[in-house]
């Protein structure tokens, strides 16, 4: 599959990202949680649209990613599906909805794709959350892995510093990394561990494997949308690079308007019926 093709909206496959990692193509990936924002992100060439649980801190203003529900997720999740057209779309499990228990973790996912109608389910965990994928996976739904730091396990590690520092972590993360591929994960997000470490498993996995400051080795990168366009400013982590300061730009514009309102600026003469 050419790049070419791709950028004139050929619909992006789990077999496109296949593809692409094969032949050493980058893989690109952000979230999104509402139509609007999906649609300007599948106009911009972006082969895989995340609804992350991201969007109980970005959306909900929550401190951690724990309180976002099933139901809250596929409001997200469908509103972005309406919106696109190319990408690949991707819709976090919530905490809560899979650990533990495999039958509970399959209807999570069969009420996810029954009712966003999105492409694929991503679950953060490794070997303790094989019995979920396995199952997930029999009914014949895509799951990406995610491993590395893991949000949901906030309340068991205590902080969101960078994971796998240490070798035993290390092996551990790479084991895990294996066991999703061998479960049939399409696909691995790697979270804030050593550039090296994610190196190492992008070269032992076939599947893409696709990084959040988790260094340049691997198939793709995945930002959070509203971090990459400045909408958060109070989140500066080392990996994040971002391409716009849009909340500077937001706040000009609505405190102009405001301005306008108050001056009798706005609306004019020709603003008006
Ligand atoms: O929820 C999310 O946005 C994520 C990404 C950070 C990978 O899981």
């Amino acid at each position: 599959m050419s790049v070419a093709k791709d950028s004139n909206n050929k619909k992006v496959t789990v077999h496109t990202l296949e593809n692409m990692a094969l032949k050493g193509e980058k893989i690109s990936m952000i979230t999104a949680y509402d139509y609007s924002m999906a649609k300007l992100v599948d106009a911009s060439n972006i082969d895989v649209i995340l609804v992350g649980d991201s969007a109980a801190n970005v959306m909900a203003g929550y401190d951690t990613t724990l309180p976002i529900t099933l139901d809250e997720m596929i409001y997200h999740a469908a509103s972005v599906v309406r919106a696109v057209n190319r990408a690949l779309v991707v819709v976090d499990m919530p905490f809560g909805s899979y650990q533990g228990n495999s039958k509970m973790a399959l209807q999570s996912a069969i009420r996810i794709m029954k009712e966003t109608s999105a492409n694929a389910i991503k679950l953060e965990g490794g070997q303790e959350v094989i019995e979920s994928i396995s199952r997930i996976l029999s009914a014949g739904i895509p799951v990406m892995g995610h491993i590395g730091l893991t949000p949901q396990s906030i309340n068991k590690f205590g902080t969101y510093a960078v994971r796998a520092t240490s070798h035993d972590e290390a092996e551990r993360v790479l084991e895990d990394a294996k066991a999703l591929e061998k479960a049939g994960c399409f696909a691995l997000v790697l979270e804030k561990i050593p550039a090296e470490l994610a190196k190492r498993i992008a070269e032992e996995l076939t599947i893409p494997v696709i990084g959040i400051g988790a260094g340049c080795h691997t198939d793709g990168q995945v930002l959070v949308l509203h971090d990459m366009l400045g909408i958060t400013q109070d989140f500066s982590p080392r990996y994040l690079r971002r391409y716009l300061s849009l909340g500077d730009e937001i706040r000009g514009a609505i405190r102009q308007y405001s301005a306008d309102v108050k001056s009798g600026n706005f609306p004019n003469e020709k603003e008006q019926y």
